[in-house]
């Protein structure tokens, strides 16, 4: 499985993938998870945000266990980060097939659709979609960098967007939702090679718009600029600054400017915060201090400053007795992470757990992101151990 995947959407330039929704890479990926589940005789679902699903059981009756992850990416993101937690799914039903396991709840094996937000902005859409934390219509409204839309993306893609929205019937019959992903830090880099999931901070993305004056580089005085790029300069060092001294995470990972020539003053330049914190109020109050500095500074530059919040999700604490069912079971560390994740959407409305696999290195969201082979295999074996322990009582 891995090595059918491997190839799809990676850039023979950087290494990276680039699997974003409803692009020609994320179209193979979906074939590939179409053909898995019809190879191993199990009910192929597409929903109605376009999420996949392949059900051993029956997809209509109550109580069912679901593992599973995404197979997006984020621009020339790494071959784990979403895939593993696929791959070892329906390695983790061959292996309880393997073993004899008597199912008595249904399995299902789910690839979440547009967990990475890459191209539309927002995170995790397919499963905030039918946990309705994200509005149809919100939803209708989000654009990709060329201005289409998200509705007239999945059409040209093939698939019906009339019908998106929460699917409370399909959630209310999952008992649980476990997923496994690599880890994106190094809490295990030096023990075990599977943990548990405790909590997912509290994270979110916002959109800096700071305008000023196009004009000419060449003629126009020091004195006389409007000029948004230093505004947006400033905001990016003050951000980091506060965010270190609240311990707390604030990047700016992308930036898009207008008109963007080397011999034009700026008129507008777009950058994305993206801004995590162990609480609530932390974040909050971090992210208020930034926008506070951007606007000063502004105010300095000539430079008009506009904020507007893109996605936020709120911490996660995982399921309690399922996280301690699992860390016992497993007898594994139970971690917290500032990474977003299907399974942290999930939380709000099911019993749902998460699954971290060794990363040497920690990297992350980059080619080199990296997990050793006999640990992914420790991995399936813990996820299978788990799905038989909830599925199979
Ligand atoms: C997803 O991986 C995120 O944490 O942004
Ligand atoms: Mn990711
Ligand atoms: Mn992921």
């Amino acid at each position: 499985m891995w090595a059918e995947l491997l190839p799809v959407g990676r850039s023979a330039a950087s290494g990276g993938y680039r699997r974003f929704a409803w692009n020609s890479a994320d179209a193979e990926c979906r074939a590939w998870f179409e053909q898995q589940a019809r190879d191993r005789g199990l009910t192929y679902e597409l929903d109605r945000n376009g999420n996949q699903w392949a059900w051993l059981g029956d997809p209509a009756a109550p109580g069912a266990v679901v593992t599973g992850s995404h197979l997006d990416s984020v621009p020339d993101g790494g071959a784990y980060d979403g895939p593993l937690g696929v791959v070892s799914s329906f390695a983790a039903l061959d292996e309880l097939r393997a073993r004899g396991a008597q199912f008595t709840r249904p399995l299902a094996i789910v690839n979440f659709g547009d967990e990475e937000g890459a191209r539309f902005g927002v995170a995790c859409i397919g499963s905030r979609l039918s946990a309705g934390v994200l509005s149809r219509e919100a939803a209708y409204e989000l654009r990709d960098a060329d201005g289409l839309r998200l509705p007239d993306a999945m059409e040209r893609a093939g698939y019906d967007p009339t019908a998106i929205g929460a699917d409370d019937d399909r959630l209310a019959r999952i008992g649980a939702f476990v997923e496994l992903h690599v880890e994106q830090g190094r809490c295990l880099a030096e023990g075990q090679p599977v943990g548990v999931a405790g909590a997912i901070w509290p994270h979110g993305r916002w959109r800096f718009d700071f305008h000023g004056e196009a004009n000419h580089a060449g003629t126009t005085r020091i004195e006389d600029r409007r000029d948004p790029m230093l505004t947006y300069a400033n905001t990016v060092l003050s951000a980091r600054k506060k965010a270190k001294l609240a311990g707390a995470l604030a990047t700016f990972g992308k930036v898009a400017v207008e008109p963007n020539g080397t011999n034009a003053i700026a008129s507008l330049v777009r950058g994305w915060l993206d801004s995590r914190a162990a609480d609530e109020r932390t974040l909050t109050e971090l992210v208020a201090e930034i926008e506070r500095a951007a606007a000063e500074r502004g105010e300095r530059d000539g430079v008009r400053v506009e904020l507007t919040r893109e996605s936020y999700t709120p911490v996660v604490d995982f399921d309690g007795p399922l996280r301690d069912r699992l860390a016992k079971l497993l007898d594994a560390p139970v971690l917290p992470t500032g990474a977003g994740h299907d399974a942290g959407i999930l939380a709000s409305a099911i019993p749902t757990a998460m699954l971290f696999v060794r990363n040497p290195t920690g990297v992350s969201h980059s080619p080199a992101e990296h997990a050793e082979e006999a640990d992914c295999l420790a991995g399936v074996t813990a996820l299978a151990d788990v799905l038989e322990d909830l599925a199979c009582q």
